[in-house]
């Protein structure tokens, strides 16, 4: 058995979380993997948000959500995740989020995600989670912009009320090249 890499470990982590028919968020969309991911684990009474501020994105994973017939159960919004608010009722419940920070790979690295719009998003998010529920943030810190958001969001969940969630951090702490890191927010 090897220790799961920390984008592996956040599925693991999240798909005992996920019912069919929940709702849940992909808070960046990009190349939609996670998109997919979710959409199979809600099924058809379910129902996946996914946010990215580029067309391109939402373009990339629109095909691959029809290619594996996972379309109809998946909303795509080219806004920022920030906005989520606007797009779940008051008192909605969500039983899973998923950010995936930095830059869309291969694409322009300077569209990246910032702790401006980060943390009011992984907030909104955590206010409509319901008990039990999981928010997964992979932090990407090797490009200039990562390492200021990397500060601001582990500043943040660093001072969630411990009654009400507990946050996890998973990283390889012996590896080169700063590598990413997975935090697991979980609503108590
Ligand atoms: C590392 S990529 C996501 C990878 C994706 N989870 C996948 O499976 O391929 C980060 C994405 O966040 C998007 N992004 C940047 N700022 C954003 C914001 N405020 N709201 C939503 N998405 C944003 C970028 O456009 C980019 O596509």
């Amino acid at each position: 058995m090897n220790l799961e890499a920390p984008l592996t470990f956040s599925h693991t982590l999240l798909k005992p979380v996920i019912s069919s028919g929940d709702t849940v968020v992909d808070a960046t969309v990009g190349n939609g993997h996670d998109t997919i991911f979710l959409a199979s684990l809600v099924g058809k009474t379910g129902h996946v948000l996914g946010f990215d501020i580029q067309q391109q994105a939402l373009d990339t994973t629109t095909h691959q959500l029809v290619l594996t017939g996972l379309h109809p159960q998946t909303s795509l919004i080219l806004a920022g995740h920030e906005q989520l608010d606007n797009y779940l009722t008051t008192g909605q419940e969500i039983s899973a989020a998923t950010f995936n920070l930095g830059y869309l790979p291969g694409s322009d690295k300077s569209v990246t995600t910032t702790s401006r719009t980060t943390l009011p998003a992984i907030q909104a998010c955590l206010a409509h989670l319901r008990r039990g529920g999981i928010v997964s943030v992979m932090v990407y810190y090797g490009h200039p912009a990562g390492k200021i958001e990397k500060k601001a969001v582990l500043d943040y969940v660093s001072t969630l009320d411990q009654h009400r969630f507990q946050v996890l951090k998973y990283q390889f702490i012996n590896q080169v090249h700063e590598p990413p890191f997975l935090l697991a927010i979980q609503r108590r």
